[in-house]
């Protein structure tokens, strides 16, 4: 059982979970509407990613006996100057995820509450990748700059990226 408190916050931070799904789906398509297919790809994977983010966040609260609320979905954007622009706000994006789930985590301290602080550990150490995966990649965009063959050598190593689900995912999309 955990509380109304702690129900609710995480109800409201596995919103913003789909929020970002659907702002990395938007920028996957407007990855390919400037002939970016690699960096169109490295957004699908990562609203992937984020879909299991939400339905971790889904299950947990199923769990523990929560009938969950979900909000009319949010306008995300879908224009973007530059590759480097959508990972500047990619970070930026992420940065207030980490902050969102430092907060959960305090207030499962707060609360005593053993196995909310458990399930919170697996995204504590997610945000580290997360964040850091944007970091190199906004390293490289801005050596390389408006130089397109750069550009598309960047967009070639993103064409790499695979999805691979989590062990013990709730839902492989
Ligand atoms: Fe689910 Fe990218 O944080």
């Amino acid at each position: 059982m955990i509380s109304k408190k702690m129900a609710d916050a995480l109800n409201k931070h596995m919103n913003l979970e789909l929020y970002s799904a659907h702002l990395y789906l938007s920028m996957s398509s407007c990855s390919n509407e400037k002939g970016l297919k690699g960096a169109a790809n490295w957004f699908m994977v990562q609203y992937r990613e984020e879909m299991i983010h939400f339905m971790k966040f889904y299950t947990y609260l199923i769990d523990q006996g929560i009938n969950i609320t979900l909000p009319a979905s949010k306008a995300v954007p879908n224009s973007y100057k530059s590759l480097l622009e959508m990972f500047e706000k990619t970070l930026t994006h992420e940065q207030l995820i980490t902050a969102c789930i430092n907060d959960l985590c305090e207030l499962a301290v707060k609360d005593k509450d053993h196995a909310s602080q458990i399930f919170l550990q697996w995204f504590v150490t997610e945000q580290i990748e997360e964040e850091n995966n944007d970091r190199d990649l906004i390293a490289k965009l801005k050596l390389v700059g408006d130089n397109g063959h750069g550009i598309l050598m960047i967009d070639g190593e993103m064409a790499q990226r695979v999805f691979v689900a989590p062990p013990g995912s709730p839902l492989a999309v």
